[in-house]
């Protein structure tokens, strides 16, 4: 397993908002962590990239502990975060965007732009971006810069937070099939997704999280079977799809 997480809690001051989430990902794979607003997925992906600690169990990747390292240390060891509502530089263009992304590597610069070029084929849209300042993308451009960004760390592990929210059915769309192929050419994604239904397309595998347990899982297409499943997450999450 790439990934190996066992017994994660986590606490908010007194609120303990993980009772104790084990999980896994192995290489290559479409994870998905699925559940309602407040369920804890947002925190999970903030203890496995370090943005905080967890209060007790512990989280593997790629064999090793990551106990006590901070967020640079995880993003050298090839985790990249890419968290909720798309935060760019505003006032940055998006090659200087872009750039920024592979600052923990401390890579060389002709590295650095081989590297903007090798991504930008994989976002074709931005390349026609690249001298734009930030603030005047629109919001499914912003994500996938926020995504194209993640990217320049050259992470084994990709964890994508939400990455639809608020997008228009078509963008969310592009947005998904870009996800399908950065994994089809070898990065390993964990994708948190409200939208159970969208998720469950291009995840091979989802847990699904309620109150900071993990309620439900297994592979993507028994899931979508599942009447549990339905009847607590995807009801709802076409009808939000269709509403959007
Ligand atoms: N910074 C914070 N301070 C206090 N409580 C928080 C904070 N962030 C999240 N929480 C609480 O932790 C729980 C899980 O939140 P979160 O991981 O953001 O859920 P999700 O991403 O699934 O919507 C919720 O009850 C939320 O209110
Ligand atoms: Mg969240």
């Amino acid at each position: 397993m790439l990934l190996e997480i066992e017994g994660l809690v986590a606490r908010y001051g007194a609120v303990e908002a993980l009772h104790g989430i084990s999980l896994d990902v192995a290489e290559g794979e479409i994870v998905s962590l699925l559940g309602a607003n407040g369920a804890g997925k947002s925190t999970t992906l903030k203890v496995i990239s370090r943005v905080i600690a967890p209060a007790a169990g512990e989280v593997r990747f790629d064999g090793r502990s990551l106990d006590g390292l901070d967020p640079e240390d995880v993003v050298a060891l090839g985790i990249a975060h890419v968290p909720e509502g798309r935060r760019i530089f505003p006032g940055l263009t998006v090659l200087d965007n872009l750039r920024l992304g592979a600052t923990a590597r401390r890579a060389r610069r002709v590295e650095i732009e081989r590297d903007v070029d090798e991504v930008l084929t994989i976002f074709p849209k931005l390349r026609g971006l690249a001298a734009k300042l930030g603030w005047t993308l629109s919001g499914g451009e912003q994500q996938m810069l926020a995504i194209a960004r993640g990217l320049m760390a050259r992470p084994k592990l990709l964890l994508l937070d939400e990455p639809s929210l608020g997008l228009a059915p078509l963008v969310v769309k592009d947005v998904m099939e870009t996800i399908a192929r950065i994994a089809r050419a070898g990065t390993t994604v964990l994708l948190v997704e409200q939208n159970a239904h969208l998720a469950l397309q291009i995840a091979r595998r989802a847990y699904v999280l309620e109150t900071g347990r993990v309620a439900l899982s297994g592979d993507a297409g028994t899931l979508l079977q599942s009447e549990e499943m339905r009847a607590a997450y995807l009801g709802s999450a076409v009808r939000v799809a269709a509403s959007t």
